[in-house]
């Protein structure tokens, strides 16, 4: 696959086929996600797999994040809207009906205080690029994080790691239209 066409034809994906999705392919996803820079190489991230019973756990903590924190304000947003908020409510309840939800963690930075939150992304985008080279779709998804982190964490089990992103994954089941980029944002200076 051409590298150029693959970073600019990757869509966040968020309608999924309920089609289940060959061990092996999760099992190289993962193996090519590690193989992202990390800082002094310290590899400080994990990622839990998820299907099953967990998922359906996480769904309804997902679930329960968009009625408690996220439709109130999205109500205010798109009052005018209410096919938004109905399309994002219908997607939290079910993250698209992907067969398997990634969670990435990151450990810590060199220093030890900060979260390694770069390395785990540059881990996410590799791990997102190469599920697209193999057919899937993936979405970077946060809001879930941002207001239920602890509860997942204890569902999960996991202790002193920063959840980063929660990353449903799966054949897709619609082609969104290509946002535009905005390339003046790009400064260049001493040319
Ligand atoms: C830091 C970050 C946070 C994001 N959070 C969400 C999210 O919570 N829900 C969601 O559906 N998409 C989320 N996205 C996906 C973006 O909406 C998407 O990347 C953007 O619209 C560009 O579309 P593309 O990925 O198809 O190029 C997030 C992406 C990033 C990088």
């Amino acid at each position: 696959m051409d590298l150029t066409a693959a970073i600019k034809e990757r869509r966040s994906i968020r309608k999924f086929k309920k089609d289940p999705i060959p061990k092996q392919f999760l099992e190289d996803i993962l193996e090519l996600a590690i193989w992202a820079p990390s800082a002094m190489n310290r590899q400080d991230w994990h990622f839990l797999v998820v299907q099953g019973q967990k998922k359906e756990e996480l769904l309804k903590i997902s679930a329960s994040s968009f009625q408690q924190f996220f439709r109130p304000k999205l109500e205010k947003t798109f009052k005018d809207k209410p096919k938004i908020i109905e399309g994002m409510r219908a997607f939290s309840e079910t993250y698209g009906d992907a067969p398997v939800i990634i969670l990435a963690y990151a450990g810590k930075m060199p220093d030890g205080q900060q979260d390694d939150v770069w390395s785990t992304s540059l881990a996410v985008q590799n791990l997102m690029m190469a599920a697209y080279e193999r057919g899937l779709g993936t979405v970077w998804t946060d809001g879930v994080v941002f207001a239920k982190e602890q509860e997942i964490n204890e569902l999960m089990g996991i202790v002193d790691k920063k959840l980063v992103c929660v990353i449903p994954i799966g054949y897709p089941a619609e082609t969104p239209k290509v946002p535009p980029r905005r390339s003046e944002r790009i400064e260049w200076i001493g040319f």
